[in-house]
Protein backbone atom coordinates (compact mmCIF):
# COMPACT_ATOMS: atom_id res chain seq x y z
CA UNK A 1 0.00 0.00 0.00
CA UNK A 2 1.12 3.76 -0.71
CA UNK A 3 1.42 5.52 2.79
CA UNK A 4 1.20 9.31 2.48
CA UNK A 5 2.91 10.92 5.45
CA UNK A 6 3.75 14.60 4.67
CA UNK A 7 5.94 16.23 7.26
CA UNK A 8 5.87 20.00 6.25
CA UNK A 9 8.55 22.11 8.58
CA UNK A 10 10.19 25.52 9.10
CA UNK A 11 13.77 25.25 7.27
CA UNK A 12 14.65 28.89 9.23
CA UNK A 13 13.54 30.55 12.70
CA UNK A 14 10.43 29.56 12.71
CA UNK A 15 7.02 31.71 11.38
CA UNK A 16 8.06 30.99 7.45
CA UNK A 17 4.11 30.25 6.89
CA UNK A 18 3.78 26.59 7.95
CA UNK A 19 0.28 27.40 8.95
CA UNK A 20 -0.63 28.37 5.50
CA UNK A 21 0.99 26.10 3.71
CA UNK A 22 -0.24 23.14 5.83
CA UNK A 23 -4.22 24.48 5.64
CA UNK A 24 -3.46 24.48 1.36
CA UNK A 25 -2.03 20.62 1.30
CA UNK A 26 -4.58 19.31 4.31
CA UNK A 27 -7.36 20.12 1.75
CA UNK A 28 -6.39 16.65 0.16
CA UNK A 29 -5.12 15.09 3.33
CA UNK A 30 -7.20 12.94 5.94
CA UNK A 31 -5.49 13.90 8.98
CA UNK A 32 -3.40 16.46 10.45
CA UNK A 33 -1.46 16.30 13.58
CA UNK A 34 0.99 18.20 15.69
CA UNK A 35 3.89 16.99 17.32
CA UNK A 36 6.15 19.27 19.04
CA UNK A 37 5.96 22.54 20.39
CA UNK A 38 2.58 24.16 22.33
CA UNK A 39 1.52 27.81 22.37
CA UNK A 40 4.49 29.22 22.07
CA UNK A 41 3.27 28.57 18.03
CA UNK A 42 1.46 30.62 16.30
CA UNK A 43 0.17 29.63 12.87
CA UNK A 44 -1.63 32.07 10.33
CA UNK A 45 -4.56 30.89 8.15
CA UNK A 46 -6.25 33.32 5.68
CA UNK A 47 -9.27 32.21 3.92
CA UNK A 48 -12.17 33.83 2.05
CA UNK A 49 -11.07 36.73 3.28
CA UNK A 50 -10.81 35.52 6.90
CA UNK A 51 -7.88 35.28 9.42
CA UNK A 52 -7.73 32.46 11.91
CA UNK A 53 -4.72 32.51 14.54
CA UNK A 54 -4.00 29.05 15.78
CA UNK A 55 -1.38 27.93 18.41
CA UNK A 56 -1.71 24.97 19.39
CA UNK A 57 -4.65 23.34 17.15
CA UNK A 58 -3.26 22.24 13.52
CA UNK A 59 -4.19 24.41 10.55
CA UNK A 60 -6.32 21.26 9.02
CA UNK A 61 -9.19 22.69 11.49
CA UNK A 62 -10.74 24.89 9.12
CA UNK A 63 -12.11 21.67 7.46
CA UNK A 64 -15.08 20.04 8.98
CA UNK A 65 -14.32 16.66 7.72
CA UNK A 66 -10.44 16.40 8.64
CA UNK A 67 -9.69 14.72 11.81
CA UNK A 68 -7.25 17.30 13.73
CA UNK A 69 -4.51 15.81 16.36
CA UNK A 70 -2.40 17.12 18.77
CA UNK A 71 0.57 14.87 19.46
CA UNK A 72 1.82 13.24 22.65
CA UNK A 73 5.64 15.32 21.81
CA UNK A 74 3.13 18.79 22.51
CA UNK A 75 2.87 20.35 25.46
CA UNK A 76 -0.64 21.93 26.10
CA UNK A 77 -2.10 24.89 28.30
CA UNK A 78 -5.58 23.86 28.57
CA UNK A 79 -6.88 27.42 29.58
CA UNK A 80 -5.29 28.54 26.33
CA UNK A 81 -6.47 25.25 24.37
CA UNK A 82 -9.77 26.18 25.76
CA UNK A 83 -10.39 29.85 24.77
CA UNK A 84 -8.54 28.62 20.91
CA UNK A 85 -11.34 25.86 20.71
CA UNK A 86 -14.03 28.18 21.95
CA UNK A 87 -12.91 31.21 19.31
CA UNK A 88 -12.94 28.49 16.74
CA UNK A 89 -16.33 27.86 17.41
CA UNK A 90 -18.04 31.51 17.93
CA UNK A 91 -16.82 31.66 14.30
CA UNK A 92 -18.86 28.42 13.23
CA UNK A 93 -15.54 26.40 13.08
CA UNK A 94 -16.36 22.52 14.31
CA UNK A 95 -13.93 21.34 16.72
CA UNK A 96 -15.53 18.37 17.19
CA UNK A 97 -12.86 16.44 15.00
CA UNK A 98 -10.22 17.14 17.71
CA UNK A 99 -7.81 14.48 19.40
CA UNK A 100 -5.37 15.18 22.26
CA UNK A 101 -3.23 12.67 22.56
CA UNK A 102 -3.71 11.19 26.54
CA UNK A 103 0.45 11.33 27.07
CA UNK A 104 0.81 15.16 25.57
CA UNK A 105 2.11 17.16 28.84
CA UNK A 106 0.04 19.64 30.47
CA UNK A 107 1.55 23.40 30.95
CA UNK A 108 0.61 24.50 34.13
CA UNK A 109 0.39 28.13 35.69
CA UNK A 110 3.85 28.31 37.31
CA UNK A 111 5.44 26.95 34.12
CA UNK A 112 4.47 30.60 33.34
CA UNK A 113 5.53 31.73 36.17
CA UNK A 114 9.06 30.32 35.93
CA UNK A 115 9.34 31.03 32.40
CA UNK A 116 9.43 34.77 33.11
CA UNK A 117 11.18 34.45 36.45
CA UNK A 118 14.17 32.62 34.44
CA UNK A 119 13.85 35.08 31.31
CA UNK A 120 14.38 37.94 34.30
CA UNK A 121 17.19 36.15 36.16
CA UNK A 122 19.03 35.75 32.40
CA UNK A 123 18.64 39.33 31.93
CA UNK A 124 20.73 40.92 28.88
CA UNK A 125 21.28 36.87 28.30
CA UNK A 126 17.37 36.38 28.33
CA UNK A 127 16.62 33.71 25.13
CA UNK A 128 13.75 35.78 24.21
CA UNK A 129 10.99 32.92 25.05
CA UNK A 130 7.52 33.50 24.42
CA UNK A 131 6.52 33.53 27.67
CA UNK A 132 4.26 30.34 27.45
CA UNK A 133 5.77 27.96 29.93
CA UNK A 134 7.29 26.08 27.33
CA UNK A 135 10.54 25.38 28.73
CA UNK A 136 9.45 24.63 32.52
CA UNK A 137 6.65 22.37 30.87
CA UNK A 138 9.39 20.29 29.07
CA UNK A 139 11.93 20.15 31.61
CA UNK A 140 8.99 18.73 33.91
CA UNK A 141 8.55 16.39 31.45
CA UNK A 142 12.29 14.94 31.21
CA UNK A 143 12.51 15.00 35.05
CA UNK A 144 9.80 13.53 35.25
CA UNK A 145 7.20 15.47 37.28
CA UNK A 146 5.66 16.30 34.59
CA UNK A 147 1.51 16.22 34.46
CA UNK A 148 0.12 14.18 31.23
CA UNK A 149 -3.73 15.08 29.77
CA UNK A 150 -4.01 11.28 31.12
CA UNK A 151 -3.13 12.35 34.90
CA UNK A 152 -5.79 15.51 34.55
CA UNK A 153 -8.59 13.16 33.81
CA UNK A 154 -8.34 11.18 37.23
CA UNK A 155 -8.56 13.57 40.36
CA UNK A 156 -6.63 11.44 42.72
CA UNK A 157 -3.70 11.43 40.52
CA UNK A 158 -4.08 14.97 39.59
CA UNK A 159 -4.58 16.15 43.23
CA UNK A 160 -1.14 13.84 44.20
CA UNK A 161 0.95 15.37 40.99
CA UNK A 162 0.24 18.98 41.48
CA UNK A 163 0.52 18.46 45.42
CA UNK A 164 4.20 16.70 44.66
CA UNK A 165 5.00 19.86 42.22
CA UNK A 166 4.03 22.59 44.94
CA UNK A 167 6.56 20.74 47.18
CA UNK A 168 9.22 20.00 44.68
CA UNK A 169 9.32 24.16 43.36
CA UNK A 170 8.54 25.56 46.85
CA UNK A 171 11.24 28.24 46.59
CA UNK A 172 10.53 28.46 43.00
CA UNK A 173 6.99 29.44 43.57
CA UNK A 174 7.26 31.76 47.01
CA UNK A 175 6.71 34.90 45.56
CA UNK A 176 3.82 33.44 43.13
CA UNK A 177 1.19 33.98 44.48
CA UNK A 178 -0.37 30.75 43.50
CA UNK A 179 -1.78 28.53 45.98
CA UNK A 180 -1.84 24.76 45.39
CA UNK A 181 -5.79 24.46 45.74
CA UNK A 182 -6.49 27.19 43.08
CA UNK A 183 -4.38 25.45 40.77
CA UNK A 184 -5.76 21.72 40.85
CA UNK A 185 -9.84 23.23 40.80
CA UNK A 186 -8.74 25.44 37.78
CA UNK A 187 -6.95 22.33 36.36
CA UNK A 188 -10.06 19.81 37.11
CA UNK A 189 -12.54 22.16 36.01
CA UNK A 190 -10.62 21.81 32.30
CA UNK A 191 -10.72 18.39 32.61
CA UNK A 192 -14.39 17.82 31.96
CA UNK A 193 -14.36 20.23 29.02
CA UNK A 194 -11.61 18.43 27.47
CA UNK A 195 -12.68 14.74 28.52
CA UNK A 196 -14.15 14.19 25.26
CA UNK A 197 -11.48 15.01 22.84
CA UNK A 198 -9.09 12.60 24.99
CA UNK A 199 -7.45 9.75 23.00
CA UNK A 200 -4.97 7.47 22.60
CA UNK A 201 -3.94 9.08 19.17
CA UNK A 202 -0.60 7.35 18.74
CA UNK A 203 -2.71 3.74 18.18
CA UNK A 204 -5.39 6.02 15.83
CA UNK A 205 -2.09 7.32 13.87
CA UNK A 206 -1.06 3.81 13.35
CA UNK A 207 -4.35 2.55 12.07
CA UNK A 208 -4.76 5.33 9.86
CA UNK A 209 -1.57 4.80 8.55
CA UNK A 210 -2.32 1.11 8.13
CA UNK A 211 -5.52 1.88 6.50
CA UNK A 212 -3.74 4.39 3.90
CA UNK A 213 -5.06 7.02 5.03
CA UNK A 214 -3.71 11.25 4.14
CA UNK A 215 -1.59 12.19 7.26
CA UNK A 216 0.21 15.95 7.38
CA UNK A 217 2.59 16.42 10.22
CA UNK A 218 2.15 19.81 10.60
CA UNK A 219 5.81 21.40 12.50
CA UNK A 220 6.46 23.79 14.67
CA UNK A 221 8.85 26.34 15.12
CA UNK A 222 11.50 25.50 12.49
CA UNK A 223 15.07 23.79 12.09
CA UNK A 224 17.00 26.15 14.01
CA UNK A 225 15.00 26.59 17.09
CA UNK A 226 15.16 23.04 17.07
CA UNK A 227 16.49 21.66 20.44
CA UNK A 228 19.38 19.40 19.10
CA UNK A 229 20.44 21.20 16.09
CA UNK A 230 19.01 25.10 16.48
CA UNK A 231 21.31 27.99 17.63
CA UNK A 232 21.58 26.67 21.17
CA UNK A 233 20.44 27.66 23.90
CA UNK A 234 18.50 30.16 21.69
CA UNK A 235 16.17 27.27 20.75
CA UNK A 236 13.24 25.98 21.78
CA UNK A 237 12.87 22.91 24.13
CA UNK A 238 11.51 20.62 21.78
CA UNK A 239 12.28 18.63 18.78
CA UNK A 240 10.76 20.59 15.57
CA UNK A 241 12.74 18.77 12.94
CA UNK A 242 11.02 16.36 10.65
CA UNK A 243 12.09 13.68 12.77
CA UNK A 244 10.71 15.06 15.80
CA UNK A 245 7.62 13.68 14.24
CA UNK A 246 7.85 9.81 14.95
CA UNK A 247 8.28 10.35 19.03
CA UNK A 248 5.88 13.08 18.94
CA UNK A 249 3.13 10.78 17.37
CA UNK A 250 4.23 7.62 17.76
CA UNK A 251 4.27 6.73 14.24
CA UNK A 252 7.35 4.88 13.15
CA UNK A 253 10.31 6.45 11.96
CA UNK A 254 9.99 4.61 8.23
CA UNK A 255 6.28 6.15 7.87
CA UNK A 256 7.37 9.35 7.02
CA UNK A 257 7.19 9.23 3.42
CA UNK A 258 8.01 13.20 2.89
CA UNK A 259 8.87 16.49 3.86
CA UNK A 260 8.08 19.42 2.82
CA UNK A 261 10.55 21.82 4.04
CA UNK A 262 8.92 26.02 4.20
CA UNK A 263 11.24 28.79 3.74
CA UNK A 264 10.28 32.53 3.80
CA UNK A 265 11.87 34.09 -0.13
CA UNK A 266 14.26 36.34 2.98
CA UNK A 267 14.75 35.54 6.91
CA UNK A 268 13.19 36.56 9.81
CA UNK A 269 13.72 35.64 13.56
CA UNK A 270 12.40 36.56 16.65
CA UNK A 271 14.09 36.33 20.00
CA UNK A 272 17.53 36.73 20.70
CA UNK A 273 20.74 35.08 18.99
CA UNK A 274 22.64 35.46 15.75
CA UNK A 275 21.74 36.62 12.29
CA UNK A 276 24.21 36.21 9.67
CA UNK A 277 22.36 37.79 6.94
CA UNK A 278 20.31 40.34 9.80
CA UNK A 279 19.59 43.78 7.57
CA UNK A 280 19.35 46.66 10.05
CA UNK A 281 19.30 49.41 7.45
CA UNK A 282 16.48 50.74 5.26
CA UNK A 283 15.81 46.93 3.03
CA UNK A 284 15.47 45.43 6.68
CA UNK A 285 12.67 48.47 7.86
CA UNK A 286 11.65 47.67 4.42
CA UNK A 287 11.09 43.58 4.55
CA UNK A 288 9.54 44.26 8.15
CA UNK A 289 7.19 46.65 7.35
CA UNK A 290 5.98 45.35 3.62
CA UNK A 291 6.25 41.76 4.82
CA UNK A 292 4.12 42.72 8.36
CA UNK A 293 6.92 40.97 10.14
CA UNK A 294 5.57 40.95 14.11
CA UNK A 295 4.77 37.44 15.97
CA UNK A 296 1.83 35.75 15.63
CA UNK A 297 1.82 34.90 19.03
CA UNK A 298 4.01 37.54 20.99
CA UNK A 299 3.47 40.32 18.70
CA UNK A 300 6.92 41.17 18.93
CA UNK A 301 8.98 43.08 15.61
CA UNK A 302 10.92 40.04 13.61
CA UNK A 303 14.66 40.67 12.81
CA UNK A 304 14.90 40.40 8.81
CA UNK A 305 17.24 39.42 6.85
CA UNK A 306 17.95 38.29 2.98
CA UNK A 307 17.82 34.65 2.19
CA UNK A 308 20.74 32.05 3.82
CA UNK A 309 21.07 28.97 1.93
CA UNK A 310 23.69 27.60 4.46
CA UNK A 311 21.00 27.50 6.49
CA UNK A 312 18.63 26.15 4.04
CA UNK A 313 20.93 23.59 3.27
CA UNK A 314 21.42 22.30 6.64
CA UNK A 315 17.61 22.48 7.17
CA UNK A 316 17.23 20.07 4.19
CA UNK A 317 20.12 17.74 5.52
CA UNK A 318 18.91 17.48 8.69
CA UNK A 319 15.00 17.54 7.81
CA UNK A 320 15.52 14.94 4.81
CA UNK A 321 13.62 17.58 2.96
CA UNK A 322 12.70 16.76 -0.51
CA UNK A 323 10.62 19.68 -2.08
CA UNK A 324 10.57 23.34 -0.87
CA UNK A 325 8.01 25.29 -0.23
CA UNK A 326 9.15 29.12 -0.53
CA UNK A 327 6.93 32.19 1.03
CA UNK A 328 6.48 35.37 0.91
CA UNK A 329 8.01 35.69 -2.03
CA UNK A 330 5.51 38.64 -2.97
CA UNK A 331 7.63 41.02 -0.28
CA UNK A 332 10.57 41.08 -2.05
CA UNK A 333 8.86 42.77 -5.16
CA UNK A 334 9.54 46.78 -5.39
CA UNK A 335 13.35 46.24 -4.95
CA UNK A 336 16.13 46.83 -7.51
CA UNK A 337 18.36 43.73 -6.38
CA UNK A 338 18.29 40.95 -4.43
CA UNK A 339 21.06 39.11 -2.05
CA UNK A 340 21.01 35.02 -1.41
CA UNK A 341 23.93 34.20 0.95
CA UNK A 342 25.00 30.80 -0.58
CA UNK A 343 28.46 30.46 2.21
CA UNK A 344 30.07 32.68 4.79
CA UNK A 345 33.22 34.25 5.34
CA UNK A 346 34.94 33.13 8.64
CA UNK A 347 38.58 34.28 9.01
CA UNK A 348 39.19 34.43 5.26
CA UNK A 349 37.72 30.89 4.86
CA UNK A 350 34.30 30.74 2.62
CA UNK A 351 32.20 28.02 4.55
CA UNK A 352 29.18 26.56 3.57
CA UNK A 353 28.14 23.79 6.46
CA UNK A 354 26.35 25.71 8.90
CA UNK A 355 28.70 25.92 12.31
CA UNK A 356 27.34 24.75 15.85
CA UNK A 357 29.41 27.16 17.88
CA UNK A 358 27.75 30.23 18.54
CA UNK A 359 30.85 32.10 18.18
CA UNK A 360 32.08 31.33 15.21
CA UNK A 361 28.21 31.95 13.63
CA UNK A 362 28.53 35.08 15.36
CA UNK A 363 31.68 36.06 13.44
CA UNK A 364 30.15 34.60 10.31
CA UNK A 365 29.73 37.24 7.25
CA UNK A 366 27.51 35.92 4.53
CA UNK A 367 29.00 35.82 0.97
CA UNK A 368 26.37 36.92 -1.25
CA UNK A 369 24.93 36.14 -4.88
CA UNK A 370 23.28 39.78 -6.46
CA UNK A 371 20.19 39.20 -8.40
CA UNK A 372 18.21 41.38 -9.97
CA UNK A 373 14.43 42.45 -8.79
CA UNK A 374 10.88 43.27 -9.95
CA UNK A 375 8.54 45.58 -9.78
CA UNK A 376 5.46 44.18 -11.03
CA UNK A 377 2.88 42.98 -8.07
CA UNK A 378 2.84 38.79 -8.05
CA UNK A 379 0.30 38.52 -5.82
CA UNK A 380 -2.28 37.53 -8.82
CA UNK A 381 -0.32 34.94 -10.47
CA UNK A 382 -1.23 31.49 -10.49
CA UNK A 383 1.48 29.89 -12.64
CA UNK A 384 5.26 29.78 -12.39
CA UNK A 385 5.26 31.18 -15.96
CA UNK A 386 3.10 34.29 -14.99
CA UNK A 387 5.86 35.60 -12.72
CA UNK A 388 8.32 38.10 -13.89
CA UNK A 389 11.22 36.44 -15.52
CA UNK A 390 13.73 38.24 -12.61
CA UNK A 391 11.11 36.09 -9.90
CA UNK A 392 11.94 32.96 -11.94
CA UNK A 393 15.20 33.31 -12.00
CA UNK A 394 15.59 33.73 -7.90
CA UNK A 395 14.04 30.57 -7.19
CA UNK A 396 15.47 28.68 -10.42
CA UNK A 397 18.70 30.61 -8.35
CA UNK A 398 17.40 28.69 -4.80
CA UNK A 399 16.87 25.41 -7.04
CA UNK A 400 20.30 25.14 -8.22
CA UNK A 401 22.29 25.82 -5.17
CA UNK A 402 20.44 23.59 -2.88
CA UNK A 403 19.62 20.71 -5.62
CA UNK A 404 16.02 20.36 -3.76
CA UNK A 405 13.13 21.27 -6.45
CA UNK A 406 10.68 24.22 -5.22
CA UNK A 407 7.58 22.67 -5.13
CA UNK A 408 5.14 25.73 -4.06
CA UNK A 409 5.55 29.30 -4.12
CA UNK A 410 3.60 31.33 -2.07
CA UNK A 411 2.76 35.05 -3.50
CA UNK A 412 0.31 36.36 -0.72
CA UNK A 413 -1.11 35.45 2.45
CA UNK A 414 -4.52 33.92 1.63
CA UNK A 415 -4.77 29.60 0.83
CA UNK A 416 -5.69 30.92 -2.81
CA UNK A 417 -2.20 32.79 -3.77
CA UNK A 418 -0.26 30.07 -4.07
CA UNK A 419 1.56 28.68 -6.81
CA UNK A 420 2.28 25.00 -7.34
CA UNK A 421 4.96 24.09 -9.30
CA UNK A 422 4.39 20.30 -9.42
CA UNK A 423 2.67 17.90 -7.62
CA UNK A 424 3.49 18.15 -3.73
CA UNK A 425 0.17 17.50 -2.02
CA UNK A 426 0.20 14.97 0.25
CA UNK A 427 -1.63 12.82 -1.80
CA UNK A 428 1.66 12.93 -4.35
CA UNK A 429 5.42 12.19 -3.62
P1 LIG B 1 4.00 29.92 10.84
O1 LIG B 1 4.27 30.05 12.30
O2 LIG B 1 5.11 29.25 10.11
O3 LIG B 1 2.67 29.31 10.53
O4 LIG B 1 3.95 31.42 10.27
P2 LIG B 1 3.18 32.67 10.92
O5 LIG B 1 1.73 32.52 10.69
O6 LIG B 1 3.63 32.90 12.32
O7 LIG B 1 3.80 33.86 10.10
C1 LIG B 1 3.71 33.92 8.72
C2 LIG B 1 3.01 35.24 8.33
O8 LIG B 1 3.16 35.44 6.95
C3 LIG B 1 1.51 35.20 8.58
O9 LIG B 1 1.08 36.49 8.90
C4 LIG B 1 0.95 34.78 7.22
O10 LIG B 1 -0.38 35.23 7.01
C5 LIG B 1 1.91 35.47 6.30
N1 LIG B 1 2.13 34.82 5.01
C6 LIG B 1 2.24 33.49 4.72
N2 LIG B 1 2.55 33.32 3.42
C7 LIG B 1 2.63 34.55 2.88
C8 LIG B 1 2.94 35.03 1.56
O11 LIG B 1 3.24 34.29 0.65
N3 LIG B 1 2.95 36.39 1.39
C9 LIG B 1 2.65 37.26 2.40
N4 LIG B 1 2.68 38.56 2.13
N5 LIG B 1 2.35 36.84 3.63
C10 LIG B 1 2.35 35.50 3.87
P1 LIG C 1 5.99 28.95 15.01
O1 LIG C 1 5.46 27.52 15.08
C1 LIG C 1 9.09 31.82 16.01
C2 LIG C 1 11.29 31.12 19.73
C3 LIG C 1 11.14 32.20 20.79
C4 LIG C 1 12.49 32.09 21.46
C5 LIG C 1 12.75 30.60 21.47
C6 LIG C 1 12.37 29.89 22.76
O2 LIG C 1 4.91 29.97 14.99
O3 LIG C 1 6.97 29.09 13.91
P2 LIG C 1 10.04 29.18 23.82
O4 LIG C 1 8.86 30.01 24.24
O5 LIG C 1 9.71 28.12 22.81
O6 LIG C 1 10.80 28.62 24.99
O7 LIG C 1 11.04 30.23 23.12
O8 LIG C 1 11.99 30.06 20.40
N1 LIG C 1 10.03 30.54 19.22
C7 LIG C 1 9.49 30.86 18.04
N2 LIG C 1 9.86 31.78 17.14
N3 LIG C 1 8.05 31.01 15.77
C8 LIG C 1 7.68 30.07 16.67
O9 LIG C 1 6.73 29.16 16.41
C9 LIG C 1 8.39 29.99 17.89
N4 LIG C 1 8.30 29.21 18.97
C10 LIG C 1 9.30 29.53 19.78
O10 LIG C 1 10.94 33.47 20.18
O11 LIG C 1 13.48 32.70 20.66
MG1 LIG D 1 4.36 31.53 13.77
Amino acid sequence: MKHNITAVVGAQWGDEGKGKITHFLAEKADIIARYGGGNNAGHTIIAGGETFKLHHIPSGILYPEKICILGNGMVIDPEVLRDECERLKSRGISCENIRISDRAHIIMPYHRWIDSCQEKKRGDLRLGTTGRGIGPAYVDKVSREGIRVIDMLDEQILRGKIHSNFIEKEELLRESGMNEKQVFERCLGLADYFRPYVADTSLFLYNAYKDGKTIILEGAQGALLDLEFGTYPFVTSSSSISGGGSPGTGLPPYAISSVVGISKAYTTRVGTGPFPTELSDNTGEHLLKTGIEYGTTTGRARRCGWLDLVILRYAIRINGINSLAITKLDVLGGMDSLKIAHAYSHNGKEITEFPSSLQVLSDCKPVYTELDGWNENIRDCRNADELPETARAYIKTLEQLLDVPVSIISVGPDKDETIMCSKVTAAAH
